[in-house]
């Protein structure tokens, strides 16, 4: 089977974690993806957060599958030269540098454009035009001033961010999908353009809802909150615990042994049409012939309570004897996996989403796959590369003699 990007050549200025997701996914998708590094660093996460001494780190390995890695000197005038020849080399350009850095290596987009008219220059910024476009970003503060934080936590307390990477992996893949827009646009316009993709603007796309919740706020409480009916709105849409963010009401319930497992929980929601079945399998049936509970609108002001006679139900059940109950009633539930359950879920290995892979320094490890599955585009995870590992393969590629190489070397040009 044939990949779907074969053929592409990327020009991988990323480092840290949003760029490098982003030239990751290209990369499973078969393009020939360059990562160009300074010569002896390296990109910094390489030494971040590293489980064994001297040996690339899981946060590298992990975004940094299926590439290549040339070191080269972008600051050093033959090294300037040879970036000159990638960009001539490449159809995109992928950076995630602070703002200016590549336009200081002399680089501007209009230099680019010069030496490749096709060359596709796709970068990630914290903000885009406006107060704090100077500014260096990374995950937190992009949350934080994406409307996540805000958003997030339970109902009296600060501000939280969350686990998942919404702003740099979120942001990576508003990239990507940018990037091969920008490819199908070229097979047209004969033309390469810019792609910018700001991490605060990924991160509010991903609040859209809660700019939803903020208009609504104008009309009257946000009665699926859990502020509704005792609490208080202020002006700004608030933080709302586990409630749903969808027009059907939910919340997380303790299952059996969640006095030990702080994973014991499962995320139940009341979804209107499943009412009736759910309110019988928890005890309360009486419920469907009572005014007071019947219908959604008469249970809107007391959802606490709700959600407290199911737990009492839950409680007496694993989460996974709840799922294996409410699924087939059409309840939709969803137990709180941890990180070690879905580590070891043969599912999630048998469709490459979790994939085992081999490092010649650190051995075997983990790693998530491809979340996008083609069916006619095959998409296998290959170990990161070591730093400078095809610095000459690479280099002999865009026509520099053996000779060339040595000296650039000697130079510490690369
Ligand atoms: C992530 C971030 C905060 C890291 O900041 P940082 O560690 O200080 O790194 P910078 O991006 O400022 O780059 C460091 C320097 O290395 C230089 N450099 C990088 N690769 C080089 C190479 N191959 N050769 C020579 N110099 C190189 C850069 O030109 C820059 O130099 P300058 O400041 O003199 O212009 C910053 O890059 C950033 O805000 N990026 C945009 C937003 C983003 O993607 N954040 C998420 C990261 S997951």
């Amino acid at each position: 089977m044939t990949k779907a990007l074969e053929g592409v050549r990327i020009l991988d200025m990323t480092h840290v974690q949003s760029g490098p997701t982003c030239t990751q996914l290209l990369a499973w998708f078969g393009a020939d993806v360059i990562k160009v590094e300074r010569p002896g660093a390296g990109d910094a996460t390489r030494g971040q957060l590293r489980d064994i001494p001297d040996v690339d780190s899981l946060y590298f390995t992990m975004l940094n599958h299926n590439k290549r890695s040339v070191t080269l000197n972008t600051k050093h005038e033959k090294g300037k030269d040879i970036f000159t020849r990638l960009i001539k080399h490449c159809d995109v350009m992928v950076e995630n540098f602070a703002p200016g850095a590549i336009d200081r290596m002399g680089f501007p987009w209009e230099r680019i454009q010069e030496i490749n008219p096709r060359m596709i220059y796709a970068s990630v910024k914290g903000f885009g035009p406006g107060p704090f476009e100077d500014c260096k970003v990374y995950e937190n503060v992009a949350q934080c001033t994406g409307g996540a934080a805000s958003t997030t936590g339970v109902l009296d307390g600060f501000p939280m961010v969350t686990g998942a990477q919404i702003g740099d992996s979120g942001t990576g893949l508003n990239l990507a999908l940018g990037v091969v827009t920008a490819l199908f646009h070229r097979e047209k316009s004969g033309r390469g353009q810019r792609v910018t993709c700001s991490m605060q603007d990924g991160v509010l796309n991903l609040c859209r809802v809660k700019l939803r919740d903020q208009q609504r706020l104008k009309h009257g409480p946000l009665k699926e909150y859990p502020q509704y009916p005792n609490g208080e709105f202020g002006d700004a849409t608030p933080r709302s615990g586990n409630a749903s963010g969808g027009g059907q009401p939910g919340w997380i319930v303790k299952c059996k042994g969640w006095e030990t497992d702080p994973d014991a929980y499962i995320y139940v929601i009341t979804q209107a049409a499943a009412f009736p079945e759910l309110a019988k399998v928890i005890g309360h049936a009486d419920w469907l012939e009572d005014p007071e509970w019947s219908t959604p609108e008469s249970r809107l002001p007391k959802l606490d309570k709700v959600f407290e006679e199911i737990e009492k139900w839950t409680m007496t059940k694993t989460k996974y004897e709840v799922m294996d109950i409410l699924n087939p009633l059409n309840v939709p539930c969803g137990p709180i996996i941890s990180m070690k359950e879905l580590s070891e879920e043969s599912s999630l290995k048998a469709t490459g989403t979790i994939v085992e892979v081999d490092h010649p320094e650190r051995g075997k490890y983990l790693t998530v796959g491809n979340p996008i599955k083609l069916s006619d585009s095959s998409s296998d995870v290959k170990r990161s590369p070591l730093l400078g590992e095809h610095t000459d393969e690479i280099l002999a590629e865009i026509g520099l003699s053996n000779q060339e190489i040595l000296t650039a070397k000697e130079e510490k040009a690369v």
